[in-house]
């Protein structure tokens, strides 16, 4: 076991977007994705367990009529780079047949989890398939997903917080920082 650090941002070496800042962007994205979608049956579905507070504040902003469900699959262990090995751990509740369906991601890094998602789901018969995620780092980028929606672009970092974890811990924090320094 790793000991428990003192603090929850024991291990954060910036802080990369602010909480205001997040909360202004997804204030946007959520009035795109009311406008595209209006008159549809939209279905946000969360990819666990990084996108909960994107989820959360995302699906505030959208003023249109939705519903929810929650999908859980396996990216990285303990380490920072993907194992390329994807595994439904958790999967939906309900048929996506005939729904417009929208995937709510954190981060897309090498694309590798989410182009295994979009191609699970399309075999599902959504009448539509969108992805919105929070977070996109194109340099990590190896296999090329459609993204509809991105909150930020960001550069090739470990990045924590809103959701983002590194071994489970720093999911808490209210803004995305960077891992690093003492404590990582
Ligand atoms: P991909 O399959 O390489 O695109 O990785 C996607 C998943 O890896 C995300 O849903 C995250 O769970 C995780 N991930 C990728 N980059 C980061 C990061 O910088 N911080 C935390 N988790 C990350
Ligand atoms: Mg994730």
């Amino acid at each position: 076991m790793t000991p428990v650090p003192a603090r929850r941002d024991d291990g954060v070496s910036e802080v990369l977007i602010a909480e205001d800042a997040i909360a202004a962007r997804i204030r946007e994205l959520g009035a795109e994705v009311a406008r595209d979608y209006a008159g549809k049956d939209l279905l946000l579905i969360c990819v666990l367990k990084g996108a909960i507070f994107f989820l959360a504040d995302l699906m505030r902003a959208i003023e249109l009529p939705l519903e929810i469900d929650f999908m859980a699959i396996s990216s990285y262990g303990a380490s920072t780079d993907s194992s390329g090995v994807v595994r439904i751990l958790k999967d939906l509740d309900a048929s996506i047949e005939g729904r417009d369906v929208l995937i709510v991601e954190d981060i897309i890094d090498s694309g590798l989890t989410l182009s295994y998602l979009v191609r699970t789901l399309r075999g599902r018969k959504p009448a539509s398939l969108e992805i919105c995620a929070l977070l996109t780092k194109p340099d990590r980028r190896e296999m090329d997903v459609p993204v509809r929606y991105v909150g930020f672009e960001i550069p090739d970092r470990f990045v924590i917080g809103y959701g983002l974890d590194f071994a489970e811990r720093y999911r808490n924090l209210p803004y995305v920082g960077v891992l690093g320094g003492e404590g990582a």
